[in-house]
């Protein structure tokens, strides 16, 4: 079955158009739309989003065309792709701990996309009534595991039969029809959000610049977003790059992915705010915001069951597009490397992540006194680690691999080959030799401290 597999011709993106729409699917999701806009209100407006902007330009930019660059050529999954590229080396390790991240982000990523999926059904057959206590069905919702799980179910099944599919017929397909309807959606729910009385004053707060904001932990919260939203730190994209032709385009196609991402970004946020501060709502923060303060602009507004409908059918298109990618990631570990056929892989890690999604899922019910560190319960524990450790451990890793093993020089001709007009100048080696990693291994340092600081 190696012998088969190793011979048979690798998939390749059909189109330009492909690789740019499916990699943006993986880009944009519950990172952009549901974390982004309060992550930006909560940390000072405008000045966080410039800060941001920065760290997207130079850090997030260089990486993800790395990251395109180490899978074009090596042509191989995360593992085998650093394997290929320095054999012989302990490099692998670098891509083994990005498999490790997709599997583990994916486990509780589904169980988040499942809640998305549940509100989604909610709003297409009962809606969103004023009489409701959001918070309260919000709480009843979370800590009923039953429901949780099967959501939870539905959801993986949905990302396995995609990826089942492979990359022309399954990603690439599914990503040319959900990344347009995701787009207009969106433009409709901001016309929508942007048109009601009072609307000014979510922009305001969503924008208004607050200098005194700037801190080491809101410059932590800067990258981390930009890692998590990129889909940068754990192989992703060194996936997605490997299903590029050897010929194909990088830094513009980069250049484009990260463009889409940071504008449905911004645009949430414009979706979201008006909206919340025309119906005199509190922002709040975080899964609060999504599903327990839209609901009551839904209930009030008129035609709000067709609005909350686009909205959470909006929220579940893009955490499915992300979850693909990082079913991917581990599918091509078991095809690429140990010769597993791609529908077995699939079953079995959609299995295997299935199960490690119930703990983050008992965390709400069975587990609820549960606490790493007195302060993470089991999905926030599964998400700090991914978060605040491995993905900023992974970005080190691929910006020092690129930097001092595999040679700067052998790495910037290799993304310039086939690029146009845009390229990389010794600017590229400067932040992947020396800004990158001293930056990210500050933060990464920075974020232990901060964490456990608070332990007392
Ligand atoms: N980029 C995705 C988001 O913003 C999450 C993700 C992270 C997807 C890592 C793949 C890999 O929601």
């Amino acid at each position: 079955m190696k012998r088969f597999n190793a011979v048979r011709k690798r998939e390749h993106w059909s189109s330009r158009t492909g690789f740019i729409l499916a990699a943006a699917g993986s880009a944009v999701g519950l990172g952009n739309i549901w974390r982004f806009p309060f992550v930006t209100g909560e940390n000072g407006g405008a000045i966080f989003l410039v800060v941001y902007l920065a760290m997207i330009v130079f850090i997030g930019y260089p990486l993800f065309i790395n990251e395109m660059a180490i899978g074009r050529l090596s042509q191989k999954d995360p593992v085998g792709a650093f394997r290929a590229l320095a054999p012989g080396t302990p490099w692998w390790l670098a891509g083994g701990l990005g498999v490790f991240t997709g599997f583990l982000i994916l486990s509780y990523y589904s169980v988040v996309a499942g809640w998305s999926l549940a509100y989604t059904w909610r709003a297409m057959l009962v809606g969103f009534s004023e009489a409701s206590d959001f918070s309260a069905e919000f709480g009843a919702h979370i800590s009923s595991a039953p429901v949780l799980l099967m959501w939870h179910g539905i959801f993986m099944v949905l990302c396995m039969g995609i990826i089942s599919l492979g990359i022309k017929r399954g990603i690439e397909r599914w990503s040319e029809i959900l990344m347009p309807l995701l787009f207009l959606l969106m433009i409709l729910l901001i016309i929508r959000s942007i048109t009601l009385d009072g609307a000014w004053d979510g922009i305001r707060y969503f924008l208004r610049p607050e200098i005194g904001r700037i801190s080491p932990r809101m410059l932590l919260n800067a990258v981390a977003q930009s890692f998590f939203t990129l889909s940068i730190g754990m192989g992703a994209i060194i996936t997605y790059g490997s299903y590029l032709k050897r010929e194909d385009e990088i830094p513009g196609n980069a250049a484009w992915v990260v463009g889409m991402d940071t504008v449905i970004a911004i645009l949430s946020g414009f979706m979201i705010f008006p909206a919340v501060f025309s119906f005199g709502l509190e922002p709040g923060s975080g899964a609060g915001l999504t599903f327990m303060t839209l609901p009551n602009v839904f209930a009030m507004m008129p035609f709000g069951r067709f609005f909350g409908f686009s909205f959470f059918l909006l929220l579940s298109i893009a955490a499915l597009t992300s979850a693909i990618s990082l079913l991917e990631t581990v599918t091509a570990y078991l095809v690429d490397e140990k010769g597993v056929r791609r529908g077995w892989a699939v079953v079995a890690l959609g299995t295997l992540i299935f199960l490690a999604g119930i703990p983050p899922i008992l965390g709400y019910s069975a587990w609820t006194g549960w606490r790493f560190l007195g302060q993470f319960d089991v999905l926030d524990t599964y998400d700090w680690f991914a978060n605040s450790l491995f993905l900023p451990l992974g970005a080190l890793a691929a910006a020092v691999f690129t930097g001092y093993a595999w040679h700067i020089r052998n790495a910037a001709a290799e993304v310039n080959k086939g690029a146009g007009r845009l390229r990389v100048g010794a600017w590229w080696g400067v932040l992947i030799r020396y800004v990158i990693p001293a930056v990210v291994a500050v933060i990464i340092i920075a974020g232990l401290i901060d964490t456990f600081w608070k332990v007392k």
